[in-house]
């Protein structure tokens, strides 16, 4: 199975394209490898931090699918920011069919 390849724009606006990432590893993990600007994770990926928030690009919504609730309560505590296409970028598990998923990188709080 080939890498997948998914494209973020930073948090300073920069797109910034990630093409090795692995089946099973989540979008958060190839950010942080690839230093992603404003992909802090300061939790390490234990659903419990929020800043690695993400917004996915319309078209991928649906792909990507809903947060579980304890995503979602963490969502709530940064209401004022999130938006209807907000994920927490290390929930997110990467597979071959989110190959070439696209999302933005939302602001600090
Ligand atoms: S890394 Fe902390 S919630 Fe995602």
């Amino acid at each position: 199975m080939g890498a997948i390849t998914v494209r973020l724009t930073d948090v300073d606006g920069k797109e910034v394209t990630i093409d090795d990432c692995e089946a099973g590893e989540t979008l958060m993990e190839a950010a942080r490898r690839k230093g992603v600007a404003g992909i802090i994770a300061e939790c390490g990926g234990a659903c419990s931090c929020a800043t690695c928030h993400v917004y996915v690009d319309e078209e991928w919504i649906d792909m990507v699918g809903e947060p579980d609730d304890v995503e979602e309560d963490m969502l709530d505590m940064v209401d004022d920011i999130r938006r209807p296409n907000s994920r927490l970028s290390c929930q997110v598990k990467l597979t071959a069919r989110l190959d070439g998923l696209t999302a933005e990188v939302a602001p600090e709080l």
